[in-house]
């Protein structure tokens, strides 16, 4: 199914992980065969001037935004039709528009079938829950880097937009589903037949915590976590595509869940830390 001479493959547990050395756009046209990806996840450099290995993260956001369109334009060109494109972007505090822009681009090529919040961090107050259980006093969880200024908030949130090709691509919502807190919903609702439902469209998933720089070795990776709810969520995918693979947090997600994965970066440094990932796993 894939084309052409890759970096590496990494075989585990029956599935493959296989990566490029290359630009995306590139890539996606040389080695992947039109409706051959189920599952994109992906998240790509935010223009925010990270200090990456490799690509120089400030574009002028024109230009910025035309290079997306036609990384937008490749991944429709592999996307199943009945695929799901996960693309996760976040904002700095000076500038809130970036997700958003990212976002109306992709909207010429994809109908925006979910919106999801990766939240980071959250601070849930005792007073405001009332009478939970399980929740005993005021609670502060999740990590993110505190802002100094007295203009903006702590950025303790990202997005995921799901995007389809006509919005009507089912889900296994019940796959990432969370048990009943009031268990007498179950079988009150002709959906309700076990204890799970829906977990909606806030995401707690934090970042592992790292205890020293030396163990960070790509200054903007997801947690592993958030890729594989999108590949459950999806359900039944047999491979997934990351353009912007960096360490590889999609495609150890994907050999977790059971599906095989395909990646690209430029970057051989971010590639080696991917795969040594994937062989210690
Ligand atoms: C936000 S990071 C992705 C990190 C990844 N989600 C992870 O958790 O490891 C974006 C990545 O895109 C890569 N990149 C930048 N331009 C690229 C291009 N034209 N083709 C492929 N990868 C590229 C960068 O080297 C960087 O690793």
């Amino acid at each position: 199914m894939l084309q052409g001479v890759p970096y590496l493959v990494v075989e585990r547990s029956g599935c493959t992980a296989t990566f490029y050395l290359q630009d995306c756009i590139a890539g996606m046209q040389e080695h992947l065969a039109e409706g051959s990806v189920n599952v994109v996840v992906t998240s790509p450099p935010y223009n925010i001037g990270v200090k990456y290995g490799s690509y120089v993260d400030s574009l002028p956001r024109e230009k910025y935004l035309e290079w997306l369109d036609h990384v937008g334009m490749a991944i429709k060109r592999v996307l199943a039709d009945n695929g799901s494109f996960f693309l996760n972007v976040g904002n700095k505090p000076k500038d809130q528009w970036i997700a958003w822009d990212v976002a109306a681009v992709m909207r010429k090529h994809f109908v925006l079938q979910n919106v999801m919040h990766w939240v980071k961090s959250i601070a849930i107050s005792k007073s405001d829950v009332g009478n939970y259980q399980n929740i005993s006093g005021d609670i502060a969880v999740g990590h993110f880097k505190p802002i100094v200024s007295d203009r903006f908030l702590n950025d303790c949130h990202e997005y995921i937009f799901h995007f389809t090709k006509k919005g009507d691509v089912r889900l296994d919502k019940l796959a990432i589903g969370i048990p009943y807190q009031d268990k007498t919903n179950i079988g009150r609702w002709k959906s309700a037949v076990a204890d799970r439902r829906d977990r909606g469209n806030t995401w707690f998933i934090p970042y592992e915590t790292i205890q020293s720089k030396s163990s960070r070795p790509h200054p903007a990776t997801f947690p592993e976590r958030l890729p594989e709810m999108c590949i459950k969520l999806h359900g039944g995918a047999k491979l997934v595509l990351d353009p912007f693979a960096g360490i590889g947090s999609t495609a150890a997600a994907a050999i977790r869940s059971g599906v095989s994965f395909v990646g690209f970066d430029i970057d051989r440094g971010y590639l080696e830390s991917a795969i040594a990932r994937l062989q210690g796993s």
